[in-house]
């Protein structure tokens, strides 16, 4: 059920959770001064109550009730990106956020979507957390039409229409003095290098049970066609390519644009793992063969991750 933004602020002023576009992916918001609806958030995904939320803000000064100080280097970061898909994780004032958005670290997921409908909608209502509006686990929804899939025609969303980068934001936070990449997302690592004046790298997570990025524990991005970065020629019924490569054509083809557009390539990539369940395609072939740099290397992640066994504990994400 599509709402304009009037409509929007007053579901979520009586508490009742609606679906936004950002320039990432679409998210499920609740406002951030509402427990009680953040946890439908929660229930609606399906989602782990370990795996915290982004804060949601509509300029840099909102940020301030909520940290005691903003380091320098996160100042230039806010500034150079924001609005726009970074996110930065920081240390935050005790007792300012709800619980269930930081589940109970010291820490809190910000940034400010580059989006004038969800941009309007925080400036009348305030901070909103906005995990991905899908089901735990399925690919991101990056159409109002992919929301309305998994949550049910009549679930309240916002139509930006599709997001433009249709991947996640970039997450870094602060270890021991240096920025790393928490989760690989829609900027690339060079942009923030060029930003930063030196070299960032992934944080590798050295205790799996425990990772500083609690969603990288679940499986994500999948759909439910199962999917093979090698293929299996027996075994496959539809090929996930591009457009400027001539596939075998006993093969459904997929298009996710041409290879050597990655923005293409990303703004594609959610709709076509979903709409290969869409056509009940139950194995398919992605061809992975691209270069693995800037953003390619979100991509690849990714498919990697969408191509994943479901990882302990299952089904969630
Ligand atoms: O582009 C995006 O970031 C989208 C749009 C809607 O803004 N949101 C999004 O949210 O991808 P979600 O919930 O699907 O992913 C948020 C990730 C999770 O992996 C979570 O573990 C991590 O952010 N996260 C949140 N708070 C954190 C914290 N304090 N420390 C480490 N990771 C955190
Ligand atoms: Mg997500």
């Amino acid at each position: 059920m599509l709402l304009n933004i009037d409509e929007a602020c007053s579901y979520l002023l009586r508490g009742e959770p609606v679906a936004l576009p950002t320039e990432t992916v679409y998210g499920l918001a609740a406002p951030l001064n509402q427990p009680e609806t953040i946890d439908k958030i929660f229930s609606l995904k399906g989602r782990p109550k370990n795996n915290p939320l982004i804060i949601h803000l509509s300029s840099l000064s909102q940020i301030l009730p909520y940290i005691n100080f903003l380091p320098e280097s996160a100042s230039l970061l806010a500034n150079a990106f924001w609005p726009g898909p970074l996110t930065l994780i920081l240390p935050i004032k005790e007792g300012s956020i709800p619980q269930n958005v930081t589940a109970g670290l010291k820490t809190a997921a910000f940034r400010i979507p580059n989006n004038p409908l969800s941009l309007a909608i925080i400036e009348k209502i305030g901070p909103l957390v906005m995990p991905s509006a899908n089901i735990s686990g399925k690919p991101s929804a990056t159409q109002a039409s992919h929301v309305e899939n998994d949550f049910g025609a009549n679930f309240p969303v916002v139509d930006g229409g599709p997001c433009s980068h249709g991947l996640e934001s970039t997450i870094l936070m602060e270890i021991n003095g240096f920025w790393k990449i928490l989760r690989q997302g829609a900027i690339p690592a060079a942009n923030i290098e060029f930003v930063l004046e030196q070299p960032i790298s992934l944080h590798t997570n050295t205790n799996s049970s425990q990772p500083l990025c609690p969603g990288s524990l679940y499986r994500h991005y999948a759909p439910t066609a199962k999917l093979h970065l090698t293929p299996q020629p027996d075994n496959e019924e539809a090929i996930v390519g591009f457009s400027d490569r001539q596939y075998p054509p006993q093969y459904k083809l997929f298009l996710l644009g041409h290879s050597a557009n990655p923005e293409e390539i990303a703004s594609n990539l959610y709709s076509t793992l979903r709409s290969l369940d869409s056509q009940n395609i139950q194995t398919a072939w992605i061809d992975s063969h691209f270069p693995h740099h800037k953003l390619y290397s979100t991509i690849h992640e990714r498919l990697i991750r969408g191509a994943s066994a479901p990882l302990d504990p299952p089904k969630k994400g």
